[in-house]
């Protein structure tokens, strides 16, 4: 049986192809058009899925959309009466997009002209947005019995949803509406610190670690703990209800309107500008808002706790990227376990609406456990090579045990490396798929990564993947972090062999390495330990302002853009 789910009319919209349950191929369409967090029909994606399953459109027995315009239809006619000021065009674009979703079967004609809509219109089914985030993270997860927290900007009129997982069924225990949102409350900090587009929360996770939390109770009156385990902004420091939040325009980029009101700048002070200097009061600032939101995390999840007296939790939506609130998590709260997918915000709702269909709607067993990021694109050897050879482009090509050995030599010797091996990871990390790695105990990789690469801001960190038996030598804490999702306190004494990776806060955002997922990744790194007698890289995402690359030509188009030192596609090398 086979399964397509799609994130369609929303940020890094995706597709996602289950076979009997397994998932065997989920890609973001921002992949195949080049443009961050692409929004509109996944077309490319889920051609991609289609040919790595083997099938035609026609032959899929179901299609998931991760949205459903008829949840909470009636609180959102209310919402819209209290609100007239809200925007004729926020209400038209947003009635345009449910129309887009309505006829979901003419937009797959129009892009698959051979099939049939009446049959294709029989297969679709519309999951509300947060129960496709839950499914994502329980249905992936390894556990029977789970408790489970979806929780982001706004999806389907709905914040934040929690629930509990058993076998094949997840029951919604309570939710909250929209403008409430711990998502808005992170966006709203992140644009008055002045980082103003869809995606640049982790720019403030990044600086909070500079200053100090000096500003935890200011900042807790623009956001309320309430007793119901939940929470509810005061309104009156935000714009939410005024312009809506995110808008996507005929480019299908997404735009966030400003959110925040005038009485949060008359309680904060004037706002930052994307070009002013970042003061101490910024990054105080940034400090604040990361700790009342990691209060906020641990408060939701203690009254989660309560309800459901588990000890293991699956998190999806946006606000589960804050991988800084999620390392805390089991220090801070009743649980003992969290499970978080690789594509823990958007991206993931296709995996997640597929995943609820298959076992909440069909009632199908659940399949192990999903460990593995790698169901992007793939290229053999004889078509890198085809590929090179049709560019001019000189390579070595090696066998695997010398491969390791030049890359572990160039990291060393400072080279910064372009890693291009076996399939593209699904979510925002790059988890040695498509990579740049470097030597993780010098002290200059950040200014040569941001000279050769990336010139990205200064204060944000790189982060280390790291083999799983060595994770207890060099972490405080001992866990299995395979998509980058959770950040841990470095052990003091090793905190000064790896200044590459050790954020000032003496922290780690950590890939934990696992041979029988990553098998060549690991055995890279293994090869880099047997000469440095450090058994970790930085690891930071192959690209250069852009979605990460997907394609040998995308590759070969950076490194030729950069300075990069070497290129790896598969078992090809090609240095400067
Ligand atoms: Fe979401």
């Amino acid at each position: 049986m086979y399964i397509l789910g799609i994130n369609a009319y929303h940020a890094d919209s995706s597709a996602a192809i289950f076979k009997d349950g397994i998932m065997i191929a989920a890609t973001e369409e921002e992949r195949f058009r080049r443009i961050k967090h692409w929004a509109g029909f996944p077309s490319q994606a889920i051609e991609f899925c289609l040919k790595e399953a083997g099938i035609t459109l026609d032959q899929l027995d179901h299609i998931a959309i991760g949205r459903d315009p008829k949840a909470k239809f009636w609180k959102k006619i209310k919402f819209a009466i209290a609100h007239p000021n809200i925007g004729f065009s926020t209400i038209m674009s947003r009635l345009k997009n449910a129309q887009q979703v309505s006829t979901l079967e003419d937009e797959f004609a129009k892009h698959f002209p051979s099939v049939n809509k009446e049959t294709l219109k029989t297969k679709i089914h519309q999951v509300e947005h947060h129960r496709a985030h839950l499914g994502s993270a329980f249905f992936a997860s390894p556990f029977e019995e789970a408790a489970l927290l979806s929780i982001d900007g706004s999806g389907d009129f709905t914040t934040t949803m929690i629930g509990i997982g058993k076998g094949n069924d997840i029951e919604v225990l309570d939710s909250l509406d929209f403008p409430h949102s711990v998502g808005i409350f992170y966006s709203a900090f992140t644009q008055y610190l002045g980082f103003p587009h869809y995606g640049d929360e982790y720019k403030v996770m990044g600086l909070a670690p500079y200053g100090e939390a000096k500003y935890v109770e200011k900042v807790k009156n623009v956001i309320k703990f309430t007793e119901d385990g939940l929470f509810r902004l005061d309104l009156s420091y935000f714009n939410a209800t005024k312009s809506g939040v995110v808008s996507y325009g005929d480019d299908h980029i997404p735009n966030v309107a400003r959110l925040f009101s005038d009485k949060m700048v008359a309680l904060f002070g004037p706002t930052r500008k994307k070009e002013d200097e970042l003061t101490q009061y910024h990054k105080d600032l940034a400090a604040s808002v990361q700790r009342v939101t990691e209060l906020l995390i641990f408060h939701v999840l203690e009254g989660l706790y309560k309800k459901t007296g588990l000890k293991n939790v699956c998190i999806a939506g946006g606000v589960a990227q804050n991988s800084v609130a999620n390392g805390k998590i089991t220090l801070n709260t009743s649980f003992e376990h969290v499970y978080i997918p690789s594509a823990g915000h958007d991206a993931g709702i296709s995996m997640g609406a597929a995943l609820y269909v298959n076992n909440q709607v069909l009632k199908n067993p659940r399949q192990p456990a999903i460990w593995s990021a790698y169901t992007g694109s793939r290229f053999s050897n004889d078509e890198i090579e085809a590929y090179l050879k049709s560019r001019n482009i000189e390579y070595r090509k090696l066998p695997d045990e010398e491969l390791y050995d030049v890359v572990s030599d160039q990291l060393i010797n400072a080279g910064v490396v372009g890693w291009f091996s076996g399939r593209a990871e699904f979510g925002p990390r790059a988890l040695g798929g498509r990579s740049i790695l470097a030597d993780p105990r010098r002290n200059d990789v950040k200014e040569i990564l941001n000279l050769k690469i990336k010139r990205r801001e200064s204060f944000r960190p790189f982060a280390p993947s790291i083999l799983k038996e060595y994770v207890d030598e060099y972490f405080e804490v001992n866990d299995v972090v395979p998509f980058m999702e959770k950040v841990f306190p470095i052990k003091k004494e090793m905190q000064s062999k790896i200044p590459a990776v050790t954020h000032v806060d003496g922290s780690g955002r950590l890939q934990s390495v696992d041979r029988t997922i990553s098998p060549r990744y690991y055995d890279l790194i293994d090869a880099f330990r047997k000469k440095s007698g450090v058994p970790i890289l930085v690891n930071t995402s192959f690209n250069e302002n852009e979605p990460i690359v997907n394609s040998p030509e995308h590759a070969l188009e950076c490194f030729l853009r950069t300075q990069m030192d070497m290129l790896v596609l598969e078992n090809c090398v090609i240095t400067r």
